[in-house]
């Protein structure tokens, strides 16, 4: 190994919950490595990462539906640290339309981000993992996988789920752990998108509505779960899906 601590890999690391993840890694000593289309985010989480755990942490700006920038990344990351203990492929798109209005061009970018980005990492990945024997994958998918939503997310977070199962049998053979973290609702700019006040606190209450435990998901819900499913404590847990919606899969949609 060139590198003795653990390195973790977040997409999407300049989000809300992305940064909380990459975050929580970096508290408990990794080297982190976001990944992100938004520049200027990025940098301002690095810095925030950075001052406040002192670990190193880097910011790549790189479009994961962009299979060659991710093989770059991912071969990049190889050369500096030999390893890649953590994935979590977190980054996504919701285009939110009814059928009548949903645009091709908007279909296949969700269908590029949120479930070929995961397994373009994946893939890049493989040759690290196959000389390490030592990985944790983590697919953020969502609650709405079983409810149903917006076609367009909804049908690539589904997917997330199919990926996830099919890449545990792959994975597994290397020593690779495979699932996926499916939250609910939590508020961030995801989810507040274009909405008035009045629309979002409508959808809030909807929402709240669904879990038995009567409350959204938090961030810190979302990050404890992964954190789990990214370390040695879940070594035998593998091609699962992790619900984190206080019981709100059991609901119908809202
Ligand atoms: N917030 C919620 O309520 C909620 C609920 C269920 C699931 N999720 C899932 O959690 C994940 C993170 O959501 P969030 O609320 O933090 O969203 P967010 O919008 O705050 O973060 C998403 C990040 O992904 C980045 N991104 C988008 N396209 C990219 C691309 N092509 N390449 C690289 N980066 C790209 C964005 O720039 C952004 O920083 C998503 O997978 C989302 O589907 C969120």
């Amino acid at each position: 190994m060139k590198h003795n601590h653990p390195v973790a890999v977040v997409t999407g690391g300049a989000g809300a919950l992305g940064a909380a993840i990459g975050r929580r890694f970096a508290e408990n000593g990794d080297t982190i490595v976001l990944l992100d289309i938004d520049s200027e985010g990025l940098d301002s989480t690095v810095a925030a990462i950075t001052a406040d755990t002192g670990r190193p942490v880097i910011g790549r700006v790189v479009d994961i539906a962009d299979p060659t920038a991710v093989a770059a990344a991912v071969g990049a990351i190889d050369d500096e640290f030999g390893r890649l203990d953590r994935l979590v492929n977190n980054a996504a798109v919701n285009h939110r339309a009814a059928l009548s209005d949903i645009e091709d061009e908007l279909w296949d970018r969700s269908m590029a981000v949120n479930l070929r980005g995961p397994m373009a990492l994946c893939r890049a990945a493989l040759p690290i993992w196959t000389r390490t024997g030592v990985g944790h994958v983590v697919n953020i998918g969502s609650r709405t996988w079983q409810s149903g939503g917006p076609s367009a997310y909804v049908a690539s977070k589904a997917g997330v789920v199919g990926l996830t199962r099919s890449l545990a049998l792959e994975l597994g053979r290397l020593g690779i752990t495979c699932n996926a973290v499916a939250p609910s609702m939590v508020v961030t700019p995801f989810t507040r998108g274009e909405r008035t006040d009045t629309e979002f606190d409508r959808f809030v209450e909807r929402h709240t509505s669904l879990s038995p435990l009567g409350r959204l998901a938090t961030a810190d819900d979302v990050v404890d779960a992964v954190e789990f499913l990214a370390s040695a404590k879940a070594r035998f847990v593998t091609g699962e899906v992790l619900h984190v919606c206080g019981g709100a899969q059991l609901a119908a949609a809202p």
